[in-house]
């Protein structure tokens, strides 16, 4: 008797995806092992919980495994796991070497079986954060907000009270700065000297700051050592400005997030209203132009779409749909 695993994933909850999905991996299992469906004596499949709108064994039996033993169950629901994944496992007569077939990222996506990086940079507001957290909780791996580190070496420089124009001061700090990232419950956390800076670095006034002090060589060169050594430990989605064009140009996906200035303002305006912050939304529109302005014209990693990064206009888009769209094309290119 041989057993063969597969594994696959649905873009959607639908019928029709469930069906296509199930049918395309159990011929392709079958097919890969060489065996016609009548042969697999019998298949048992799971799904994780966000799958309820058709039992992936009716959908084998639509397939034509109609002659095998046929059972689904539904998973149960664990933090991190890999979203809207369907399982199986095919017993089948003879002894030969099994083939087991994953397919639409339910392999490379598992952090365990394939590593990679994906990508998202774009200007400030243009919702590359969020989606970033979203993206990285559903596809169980890191999220690496690199615009905080920036964060943490502007509030070094003022409390140090150097200014960012002065670039050999700067440097002084850079070869002291004692800056780690670490993870507590799946949220970063920003640490300065042995300090948590995590909410100290969202106040409005280190957002411009960082994006001076984030034009300097000196700054650029430690935090892109450190993004980079981050990434090359495990699988990850880094949110920034210079990822797939400086960071990680062989980055396995990237993206390029934007948004129109008024959406982004009104964005970053209901984020900082609701931590507390007063702020006034016409001088946030032009904080917003000026550090684009900054970060766009700076001579070294200027914010740009690497050649191969996908464009993604949120202005009309939801979170959830910016996070569907990002997570399909994944899906599709693994
Ligand atoms: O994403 P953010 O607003 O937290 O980033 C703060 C500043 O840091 C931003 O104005 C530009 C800079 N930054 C950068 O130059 N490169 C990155 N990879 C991330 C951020």
């Amino acid at each position: 008797m041989r057993a063969i695993r597969g594994a696959t994933t649905v873009a959607a909850d639908t019928p029709q995806e469930i069906r296509a999905a199930v049918s395309e991996l159990l011929l392709e299992l079958a097919a890969r092992n060489g065996l016609k469906p009548e042969e697999c004596a019998a298949v048992i499949l799971s799904n994780t919980s966000d799958i309820r709108s058709l039992y992936p064994a009716k959908a084998a039996r639509e397939a034509g495994f109609s002659a095998s033993a046929l059972f689904s169950a539904q998973e149960p629901e664990i933090d991190g796991a890999l979203a809207l994944c369907i399982r199986v496992l095919v017993l089948a007569e003879g002894d030969g070497k099994a083939a087991h077939v994953y397919l639409r990222g339910a392999r490379n996506l598992r952090k365990d079986l394939g590593k990679f990086s994906v990508a998202l940079d774009g200007p400030s507001g243009s919702g590359k954060s969020t989606v970033a957290k979203i993206l990285a909780r559903e596809l169980d791996i890191l999220y690496l907000d690199t615009g905080a580190m920036y964060r943490a070496c502007a509030l070094k420089a003022a409390e140090a009270g150097v200014s960012p124009d002065d670039e050999p001061a700067v440097a002084r700090l850079m070869d002291a700065l004692d800056l780690s990232i670490e993870y507590r419950d799946g949220a970063q956390h920003t640490i300065l000297d042995g300090h948590d800076v995590s909410g100290e670095i969202r106040r409005p006034e280190v957002s411009m700051a960082a994006s001076k002090i984030s034009a300097l060589g000196c700054v650029r060169k430690k935090m892109v050592e450190m993004q980079r050594k981050i990434a090359a430990e495990q699988s990850c989605v880094l949110d920034g400005r210079d990822i797939g064009t400086a960071v990680l140009p062989q980055a396995e996906f990237k993206f390029f997030v934007t948004a129109t200035v008024p959406v982004r303002a009104r964005r970053r305006y209901d984020e900082l209203c609701a931590k507390g912050f007063t702020v006034d939304y016409s001088a946030l529109e032009q904080e917003i132009e000026e550090r684009d302005r900054n970060d766009e014209t700076r001579a070294i990693s200027p914010l740009r779409r690497a050649e191969d990064a996908e464009l993604v206009d949120t202005s009309d888009m939801s979170i959830e749909e910016v996070v569907a769209h990002i997570r399909r094309r994944i899906q599709e290119r693994v």
